[in-house]
């Protein structure tokens, strides 16, 4: 069976990659030439564990293929799917414009009958949308060629992205036709065979899926976040709460953790654009509103302590900063909580090096020649006054906290991810902050 990728960022490529490791016979298509070309080149343009040799394995096997050109990918198809970015408009609502750009060029290009599969993360009635736009272009060719669409939004997490695609929680396919669910059974016959759960439903159930999981993950961190900032207050420990309530099967142990607020290319934008749906559709979605605020409160919490402890002056300091991609395990620096803290340590006249295991190239996008990136995590801290973990890579969970102390010029940490134990810290005569426990002071 012969498919289409379009679009071979974090979800295009490892869909692409992950279908064709099934045995499908796989072209991703990118508007993007420097990225095919290096594709080609046997190259891979994101940092996602175990993709290399992935891509390169399927290459070999003639499975997997890269062109710019979609009107090659899509010839002899039986189904393409957009992966598209679909990033936040002005307003806040999803910005359709590269998702429909697409289908129109399907409906180009195309000369047989295809299922046009939607795997961006779309507002509900993109697929009617994309449905049209096909339409119209096959209109304007004066032409009459049957096609269907079809929604299957992605539930990948980056950095385990290939795990999640091939052992998926669930598979939710949005389907109006029984041409197309057909195809989507077939497509997805290997991971049926796996037992892993596939649903078939309406399509504007299955994209307001992708909205709700979104939405209910990022209220679950926005919670605990806001009990964290009490628990300050109060004086007891989130890290005893989280364990406390997650031992409840009803609320779960996992993704109750307190940190410094969430980023990434997914949940600021897709909460964003589910308000936006309700405003539109005159349902106030208030819970929603509520996390994002409380969520743009938390990327700040950390600054504000910092700033506390140098009685709101950093001017002159210098900051190592351990992380910086938007969580471990990938390079991806969109939204990422990082660029919040170092923009607000250089606006207040601090001194900035930097230190993340892959980020720094994708950081280097955003942040420039304002900060200095450290050959490795200890070269972050010469000379430094503090130093702040934001993304908590494994490489920084056992630190040598020996060689910290001797490089830096003040035993003092601000953990924004709750890493090390307040207590160790204090025995090793730390001065440590962290999210919704006591400070420690020395
Ligand atoms: N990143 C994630 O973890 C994740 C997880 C689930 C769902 N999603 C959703 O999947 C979609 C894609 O996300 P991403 O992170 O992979 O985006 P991305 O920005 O990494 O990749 C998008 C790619 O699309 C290409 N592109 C844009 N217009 C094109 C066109 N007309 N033809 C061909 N290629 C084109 C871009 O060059 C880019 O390579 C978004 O809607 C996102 O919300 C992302």
């Amino acid at each position: 069976m012969k498919i289409a990728i379009v679009g071979t960022g974090y979800v295009g490529l490892v869909s692409g990659t992950c279908f064709a490791e099934t045995g499908l016979d796989v072209t991703c298509v990118d508007v993007d030439a420097q990225k095919i070309e290096k594709l080609n080149n046997g190259q891979t343009p994101i940092y996602e564990p175990g993709l290399d040799q992935m891509i390169e394995r399927n290459m070999a096997k003639g499975r997997l293929r890269f062109t710019t050109s979609l009107a090659d990918a899509i010839a002899d198809c039986e189904a393409v799917f957009i992966a598209v970015g679909t990033p936040p408009d002005e307003d806040g609502s999803a910005d359709l414009r590269y998702v429909l750009a697409v289908a129109s060029d399907i409906g180009k290009y195309m000369k047989n009958y295809l299922v046009v599969i939607t795997k961006s993360t779309v507002p509900i009635g993109t697929s009617l949308k994309v449905k049209k736009a096909v339409q119209d272009s096959l209109d304007a060719r004066g032409v009459s060629v049957k096609f269907d669409v079809a929604s299957n939004p992605e539930f990948l997490k980056e950095g385990n992205a290939i795990e999640d695609f091939l052992k998926p929680d669930r598979i939710i396919v949005g389907v109006e036709s029984q041409d197309a669910e057909k195809i989507m059974r077939k497509l997805y016959k290997p991971f049926l065979l796996n037992n892993h759960p596939i649903l078939f439903m309406d399509i504007a159930s299955a994209e307001m899926t992708k909205y709700a999981a979104n939405a209910m993950l990022a209220t679950k961190i926005s919670f605990m976040n806001d009990i964290a900032n009490l628990c300050e207050i109060v004086g007891a420990d989130i890290t005893w709460v989280r364990k406390g309530i997650g031992s409840d099967p009803r609320i779960g142990s996992k993704f109750i953790y307190a940190g410094a607020g969430y980023g990434g290319s997914c949940f600021p934008k897709d909460v964003k654009a589910l308000i936006k749906t309700g405003e539109e559709k005159k349902w106030p979605l208030e819970i929603l509103k509520a996390v994002e605020e409380v969520n743009e409160r938390q990327k700040e919490s950390l600054v504000k302590k910092i700033m506390k402890h140098f009685n709101n002056n950093v001017s002159g300091k210098t900051f190592g900063i351990w992380g910086l991609s938007f969580k471990p395990q990938t390079d991806d620096m969109r939204e990422a909580p990082s660029l919040i803290i170092i923009e607000n340590l250089l606006k207040n006249g601090a001194n900035v090096k930097v230190y993340d295991p892959v980020a720094m190239e994708e950081a280097y996008k955003y942040l420039g020649e304002k900060v200095v990136y450290s050959k490795d995590q200890y070269d972050a801290l010469i000379g430094a006054d503090a130093l702040v973990l934001v993304t908590e890579w494994n490489e920084f969970r056992l630190p040598n906290f020996e060689m910290v102390a001797k490089l830096m010029n003040n035993k003092l940490i601000f953990d924004g991810r709750n890493i090390y134990e307040p207590s160790e810290m204090a025995e090793m005569g730390y001065t440590y902050y962290s999210i919704g426990r006591k400070p420690v002071f020395n």
